[in-house]
């Protein structure tokens, strides 16, 4: 572990646009120093982008060009002039990409690194849906398979499903996959009439009042920061609810010196990275989406090196599903 720390701190690795420039310490040894190398020279040589996740580890935050939330991956990828894009994520995020940019080589790590959440919707249940509520909105949360996305009208993020879904005229809203986030967003748009999905994610979801009370009470001043996605209970003990980005610029401009932040721990990395001088307590120990944390340096070697796994998708969904997420990067302006 320190020496995975030295290594990684002996770099300062600055980002210019699209061009990523590390200064490597000379005295700098080991494992760690070779990889990022590799890396930046097949990088270079496959004229790649390096995209990444808040969640995924530390290292692969450090080595990419572009970290962010969901919504910043989906847009951000669009103005690139890479042709070849490493996704740095859950699948379902090289898959947006990939429909936003079809004629882009799009890389993921390991194919395998999913999200359960994307999945916990049906489709017939949308057909459902349809004929019952003439007018309904089907909005779908990004963390959906390809297949969800072309079934839906919108998409949205945690960033921007509030603003979107308050734009939408129809006074119908069915909201997929998540059912915290969906709640959420009708809980602040009262007019409307939401159905919603059983679904939600493993690792918001599992965080209860107990955990939130039993940090407050340790730390009486922490401002509880919380990702929509955790269930309602959670979002009402927030003093701020939103995204991953959200919640970054909410710690970095609030007063306060003490935060508990109810999203996975992966957004640590850059919490600290810019406010070193605040604390940041999780509530939870189990906040972790292990299917993030499979991305590794070797990984991203591999795949550069291979040009393996490539992101493939379904001919029949590729259309509907871009509309869903061009309607969302229009709405989202
Ligand atoms: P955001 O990146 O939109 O905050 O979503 C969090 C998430 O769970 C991504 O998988
Ligand atoms: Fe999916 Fe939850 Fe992991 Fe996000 S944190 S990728 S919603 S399992």
């Amino acid at each position: 572990m320190i020496n995975f720390l030295k290594d990684i701190f002996t770099y300062v690795i600055l980002i210019f646009n699209d061009k990523t420039v590390v200064k490597a310490d000379v005295n700098a040894g080991g494992e760690m120093k070779d990889k990022i190398k590799k890396i930046l020279e097949l990088k270079k040589e496959k004229g790649a982008a390096i995209l990444a996740h808040y969640y995924v580890n530390d290292e692969v935050q450090e080595i990419a060009d572009y970290v962010g939330d969901s919504y910043y991956l989906s847009e951000i990828a669009q103005r690139l002039d890479e042709k070849v894009i490493v996704m740095c994520g859950v699948f379902f995020m090289g898959e947006s990409v990939k429909i936003l940019n079809p004629e882009k080589t799009v890389l993921v790590p390991d194919e395998n690194v999913d999200c359960p959440m994307a999945h916990m919707a049906d489709i017939d249940k949308v057909k459902e849906v349809r004929e019952k509520y003439e007018d309904v909105a089907v909005v779908c949360y990004v963390n959906s398979t390809a297949e969800l996305k072309a079934a839906s009208d919108i998409c949205v993020t945690s960033a921007n499903a509030l603003k979107i879904v308050k734009k939408l005229p129809n006074k119908n809203i069915y909201f997929i996959p998540d059912e915290h986030l969906g709640r959420y967003v009708a809980s602040q748009i009262p007019k409307k009439n939401f159905i919603f999905n059983n679904g939600c994610c493993y690792v918001h979801a599992a965080v209860t009042k107990e955990d939130v009370e039993k940090i407050k009470e340790k730390h009486p001043n922490t401002e509880i920061l919380v990702h929509p996605e955790c269930r309602k209970e959670i979002a009402d003990m927030g003093d701020y609810v939103g995204s991953t980005s959200g919640i970054l610029k909410y710690a970095e401009k609030s007063q306060k010196e003490e935060f508990m932040i109810c999203t996975e721990v992966g957004i640590m990395y850059e919490l600290k990275k810019n406010n070193p001088n605040k604390k940041f307590y999780s509530p939870a120990k189990e906040m972790i989406c292990s299917n993030m944390k499979k991305i590794d340096l070797d990984k991203i070697i591999k795949v550069l090196e291979t040009n393996e796994p490539q992101v493939h998708l379904d001919s029949k969904f590729i259309e509907s599903a871009n509309k869903s997420l061009e309607k969302m990067l229009e709405l989202a302006k």
